[in-house]
């Protein structure tokens, strides 16, 4: 029986490169997504993968969306844990719910999603969670205490859920993308952009199939002693 994983956020960018590399790897993957239906529509249809779409910062969401997942396609064995959000502006110009979007999208999504997943896995005694950190959760970014915030939540939770996985055989990972091409990168000002590329020793921005081979690995039946672990991939901007 293949595994089935979710992938939040997995019909676009990093997430869609992620859903694709599962799916070569022999996984049955449901790819969640947010808002934005034309384009999981269009992903589904070109890809075969089945979308569904809840808020990962609605805990009620992520339990229905999950039982639906289970109902279609079997047990979750492996999440990955992608969707995120930015709103940058510095603190003098963040509002109160500019932080709170990206604390309860980018954080509080791992902690509904592991609890709607965590206690199959570690009932079936086999599971794989792997969560999307950030170069700027490690390294913190003018702009970005939300995000940064957010990102470095992420590694600390990694650790944690990890330690409660590991007798159960769940593993629990981290990948800590530098800057990616995607739309979220695209967004940020040209000229802040390209001082950023200037400063990667590899001299150019990662593809998301770069990220996606990451977590294929951490997912990867073999990868049972790599828990709790951090991969940087980032193409040399922090060496952590
Ligand atoms: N360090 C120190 N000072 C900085 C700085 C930095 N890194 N960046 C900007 N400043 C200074 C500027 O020099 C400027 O100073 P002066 O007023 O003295 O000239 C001041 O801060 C204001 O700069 P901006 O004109 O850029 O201010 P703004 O309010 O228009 O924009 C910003 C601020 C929104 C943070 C903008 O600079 C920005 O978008 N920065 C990029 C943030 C970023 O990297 N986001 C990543 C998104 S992608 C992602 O997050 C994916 C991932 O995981 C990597």
């Amino acid at each position: 029986m293949a595994r089935v994983a979710i992938v939040t956020g997995g019909t676009r960018g990093i997430g869609e490169a992620i859903s694709l590399a599962l799916q070569e790897q022999g996984v049955l993957v449901a790819a969640n997504y947010g808002g934005n239906d034309a384009k999981a529509r269009a992903f589904s249809e070109r890809t075969g993968i089945k979308s569904y779409k809840w808020d990962v910062s609605d805990y009620d969401a992520c339990q229905k969306g999950v039982e639906l997942v289970e109902a279609e396609l079997g047990p979750v064995d492996i999440v990955v844990n992608n969707a995120g959000i930015t709103r940058d502006g510095t603190i003098l110009k963040m509002s109160y719910q500019d932080w709170k979007d990206v604390i309860d999208t980018n954080l509080g999504g791992c902690f509904n999603m592991a609890k709607a997943t965590f206690p199959g896995m570690r009932a079936r005694q086999w599971g794989r969670i792997v969560n999307i950190g950030s170069i700027n959760g490690q390294a913190g970014q003018y702009g970005q205490v939300n995000y940064a915030a957010a990102k470095s939540g992420i590694h600390g939770f990694t650790k944690a859920l990890a330690q409660e996985g590991a007798k159960a055989g769940v593993t629990v990972n981290a990948i800590a993308p530098g800057y990616i091409d995607t739309e979220m990168v695209a967004a940020v000002p040209q000229d802040v952009l390209a001082k950023i590329v200037a400063k990667v020793p590899v001299g150019r921005l990662g593809m998301a199939q770069e990220i996606a081979r990451g977590v294929a690995f951490l997912c990867a039946e073999d990868a049972g002693f790599v828990t709790g672990s951090t991969l940087s991939i980032n193409g040399g901007q922090h060496m952590y």
